[in-house]
């Protein structure tokens, strides 16, 4: 089925350059890019985008004030990718959330930092609801 997705090319691979070969391996996958934009989230702004995980644990211990630091700490990239089974299939593309733990060949592994995990390169939404919801969100900002 077709869909799409919502990406952030997040701050740390805005600040080094990295976010046009990113864009690259998408496209050469097949997607299409339908929205683009570069902005610096706001605290606000990252807050609800980010909902989700404000009560969540990482080895007993919350993450989401670190996660909000590093998404409002210079610009993203975002897009709409779309495309066959694009949830799943750029979810796959992007690997584990931490890049320590994301397959050699994946963007996180590739692009991501092996010792911070919300430095991992990329986001993507996870199911057909949160992508509408995060792309109204992040291309309904000023
Ligand atoms: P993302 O796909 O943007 O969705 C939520 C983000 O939270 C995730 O990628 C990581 O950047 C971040 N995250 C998840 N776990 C941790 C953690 N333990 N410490 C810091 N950030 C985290």
């Amino acid at each position: 089925m077709k869909e799409r997705t919502l990406i952030l090319l997040k701050p740390d691979v805005v600040e080094k350059d990295a976010w046009f070969s990113i864009i690259q391996i998408y496209l050469y996958s097949g997607f299409v890019v339908r929205k683009a934009r570069i902005l610096r989230l706001d605290r606000e702004s990252a807050r609800e985008f980010y909902r989700g995980h404000k009560r969540r644990l990482y080895k007993g211990r919350p993450y989401f004030q670190k996660l909000i630091r590093h998404a409002t700490s210079g610009q993203t990239v975002a897009l709409v990718l779309s495309g066959e089974s694009a949830i799943r299939r750029v979810r796959e593309l992007n690997g584990a959330t931490n890049p320590a733990e994301a397959k050699q060949g994946t963007i996180r592994r590739r692009f991501g930092d092996p010792n911070h995990i919300e430095r991992n390169a990329v986001h993507s939404s996870d199911s057909p609801e949160s992508a509408e919801r995060e792309i109204a969100l992040i291309f309904g900002l000023d």
